[in-house]
């Protein structure tokens, strides 16, 4: 019979992580609908990835895609240090792009923090404080935050300006001693956590990092290196040459692998993990090839390794590149991206068996099937994707045709 008072208010020190229950270990992705992340680099949720990248080499638009496709139930968004125009970007597209799951404008779940460039330093230090004690918060009801923070640099170099103001003993690159510190607190604040009245919740960290011309040795992208497990290393060669998003095969990792291949076996297929690893293991045997190719050319190749060239090509241009401003291409399901990896292994099993009875990879490639294989991507909608099974039959005839011209 006692009078509570109730208020829709909470303060909270924002630089103090809320209490939980405890904290459980990583089993379940967030599924972005980028096909390089969700196959080839998966985050779990309630992990942390970075993405570094030179001037122009796509952080703010991986960001952004992730923010937008991405299945978190809140999403909170830290522009921090960066231009203004971005944030007023984020504000009207996501005003008009509707949620596909909730029916809802996509800005119903996003929160905006803005420390844009020309804001004071001492703010934007607290800018990405701000931002996970809102994701905390919402996670304490229960939901998935996703923290989108662009760019943790800027926030690095606040650091640096802060702590030179106050006479502080400057370490590596005038950054003070406690950055590594600093930058494992905000990172060790994401998780999948047992909240205190027992429900589950989670937040999961995304942080672009802008080293200086792209230099990953600088000490933000090193120490962040140290306290990531999702690495998506942004490549200025690919980026120059249009391939979107530049995340570099060769560069990225993603140690939640093994935590998530249970999920995707239980609900993509059994076979996920190992096509995922086949795909993987031909980018690296094109990148050795490469090598020879640089230094007596392609041409000496026996056809077997020609072959290999080829389908990394069909994995490169069809598989990783995805273009966010395509209306099929800029979100892909799980569905589809497993059937695409499908359909490119199968092109590379007949492949291979036409190449083993001794048929040159100048007639293979005369069929044209390799560049069929490519655009899948943009000739299968995303809401049709029984046309993906005509691939397999269309790959059969192009086995036939050619044993039968060269019979
Ligand atoms: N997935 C993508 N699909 C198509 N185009 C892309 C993609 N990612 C990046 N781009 C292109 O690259 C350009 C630069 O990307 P973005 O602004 O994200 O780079 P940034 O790394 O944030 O640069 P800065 O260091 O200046 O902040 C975009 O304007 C866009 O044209
Ligand atoms: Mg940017």
């Amino acid at each position: 019979g006692t009078r509570k008072e109730l208020s829709m208010m909470q303060r909270w020190p924002i630089r103090v992580a809320r209490p939980t229950h405890q904290r459980y270990p990583a089993s379940v992705p967030l599924i972005t609908g980028q096909r390089i992340l969700d196959t080839m680099f998966p985050i779990a949720k309630g992990g942390t990835a970075a993405i570094p990248g030179g001037f122009g080499t796509g952080k703010t638009m991986t960001q952004h895609q992730i923010a937008k496709w991405s299945d978190a139930d809140i999403i909170i968004y830290i522009g921090c240090g960066e231009r203004g125009n971005e944030m007023t970007q984020v504000l009207e597209e996501f005003g008009e792009l509707v949620d596909p799951r909730s029916g809802n404008p996509l800005m119903d779940r996003t929160t905006l923090i803005a420390n844009t460039s020309n804001m004071p330093v001492a703010a934007r230090e607290a800018s990405i404080y701000t931002g996970l004690t809102l994701a905390e918060y919402y996670r304490d009801m229960g939901y998935d935050v996703a923290i989108m923070a662009d760019s943790t640099s800027r926030w690095a170099e606040a650091l640096r300006e802060l702590s030179g103001r106050l006479e502080e003993m400057p370490a590596e690159e005038g950054f003070p001693a406690y950055l590594a510190s600093r930058l494992s607190a905000f990172y060790e604040r994401a998780g999948m956590m047992q909240t205190l009245n027992g429900s589950t919740g989670s937040v999961s960290i995304i942080g672009a990092v802008s080293p200086q011309g792209g230099d990953f040795s600088e000490p933000v992208t090193q120490n962040t290196k140290r306290f990531v497990r999702c690495f998506w290393g942004l490549d200025k060669t690919l980026a120059y040459s249009r391939h979107f998003p530049a995340i570099h095969w060769l560069s990225s990792y993603s140690e939640y692998l093994n935590d998530l291949s249970g999920w995707y076996s239980d609900y993509v297929s059994p076979k996920f993990v190992d096509y995922r690893n086949r795909l993987m293991a031909l980018l690296n045997q094109e990148s050795s090839l490469m090598e020879i190719v640089k230094l007596i050319g392609g041409d000496v190749l026996p056809d077997d390794q020609k072959l290999v060239l080829e389908i990394a090509k069909v994995i490169r241009l069809g598989f990783l590149q995805q273009n966010a401003f395509h209306k099929d291409d800029t979100c892909v399901s799980m569905e589809k991206q497993f059937k695409m990896m499908d359909v490119i292994l199968y092109l590379y099993k007949k492949s291979r068996q036409l190449v083993a009875m001794g048929m040159p990879m100048s007639v293979l490639k005369a069929e044209g099937i390799y560049e069929k294989v490519i655009a899948i991507k943009y000739d299968v909608p995303n809401d049709n994707l029984q046309l993906l099974d005509l691939y397999k039959k269309d790959i059969d005839d192009f086995y036939h045709r050619v044993i039968e011209k060269n019979a």
